[in-house]
């Protein structure tokens, strides 16, 4: 169990989007959980599952329809001018695509300088230098690398720009949104590995999402499952991948590709039947229902609650009682 403070407390949220007609697409649907002070909560789930639209509701970037965010016990959708600044500060976020995220006419020394400067971080200019040149070390650059134009940079280093840019305000909480995607495979445990250091070094808070969960293992200390706007489990990332409760979760897992080969010949890889529904129109019921092999008529009409069957471990399965 953990003891440290709560940070981020996610009370029954939901994002719908117009979907036109009077209809909604449900994004996120009635989601809770919390992450506490420190702990990396990892989220892991197939494309359109809502994984952007939950964290980016969360840190408030987008308005919510309806629940609650709580940062540190305050409602991040009812901010003061003052705190929202304050909370920008504090909360930071690193982005999928690199490549997209930074102006690639800038020069990386006033990308990393401007939340400094936002934020009125550095006495003068000699103390913003030395920042900025402390954060390029932090995450493997150097001074040189400073006045150059990120044009000139890989996916690999524009991440680590990226990171040094979130990390210039001295955040407490880092939202990562599948930052390794667009990346080489032999980059992203390099940056999977910058990330955990960091993390470690700040005691920063993070939630971490993450398309499979090959990467997410390492670095989270819960993971959790998202299907069609429904978080469908929750546990601690090594209980997850020992002894996952969900079916669809067993689904995911089965594709995480293994180092051993005849351990992976061996096991038996679940293929999912079926197309992810729409989330303007979702199933009644288990929204799984449709995909899953241990379907019953209840699993059709009555919508499983996450609920708490090993202690620390949630599952929404009318399977597990
Ligand atoms: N601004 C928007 N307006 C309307 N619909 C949106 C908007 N943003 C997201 N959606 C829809 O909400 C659902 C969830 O999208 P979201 O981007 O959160 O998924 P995701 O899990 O992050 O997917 P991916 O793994 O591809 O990044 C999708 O059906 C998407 O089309
Ligand atoms: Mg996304």
């Amino acid at each position: 169990m953990n003891n440290r403070p709560i940070e981020l407390e996610v009370t029954n949220l939901c994002k719908y989007f117009d979907a036109g007609k009077k209809r909604k697409l449900k994004a996120v649907d009635d989601v809770s959980f919390v992450i506490h002070k420190g702990e990396t909560l990892g989220i892991v789930g197939e494309s359109g599952c809502g994984k952007t639209t939950c964290g980016k509701t969360c840190i408030g970037m987008l308005p919510k329809t309806a629940g609650m965010v709580k940062y540190k016990g305050k409602d991040v959708h009812s901010m003061s001018k003052k705190e929202r600044f304050d909370f920008t500060g504090k909360v930071q976020m690193i982005f999928q695509d690199p490549y997209a995220s930074l102006d690639p006419h800038q020069k990386v020394y006033d990308i990393i300088a401007e939340g400094i400067r936002i934020h009125k971080l550095a006495k003068n200019q000699a103390e913003e230098e030395r920042m900025v040149l402390e954060l390029l070390d932090m995450v493997g650059l150097n001074a040189e690398h400073a006045m150059r134009n990120v044009h000139e940079f890989s996916g690999g280093q524009r991440q680590r720009i990226g990171i040094a840019r979130a990390l210039a305000v001295d955040p407490e909480f880092l939202f990562c949104d599948e930052p390794i995607s667009a990346l080489d495979v032999s980059i992203q445990a390099q940056i999977i590995n910058l990330l955990m250091k960091l993390q470690k070094d700040r005691d920063l808070t993070m939630l971490f999402i993450a398309h499979d969960l090959s990467m997410v293992k390492h670095i989270s200390d819960r993971i959790g499952v998202m299907y069609l706007g429904n978080m469908v489990e929750l546990a601690p990332a090594a209980e997850l991948y020992k002894k996952p409760l969900h079916p669809y979760t067993e689904a995911l897992l089965s594709a995480v590709p293994i180092a051993d080969p005849r351990a992976s010949r061996e096991r038996r890889k679940i293929m999912l039947t079926g197309d992810v529904p729409s989330p303007v129109n979702p199933p009644a019921g288990c929204r799984f229902s449709g995909r899953c092999k241990y379907v019953t008529e209840q699993c059709m009409k009555v919508r499983p609650e996450l609920k708490e069957i090993e202690p620390g471990h949630f599952v929404a399965c009318h399977l597990h009682k």
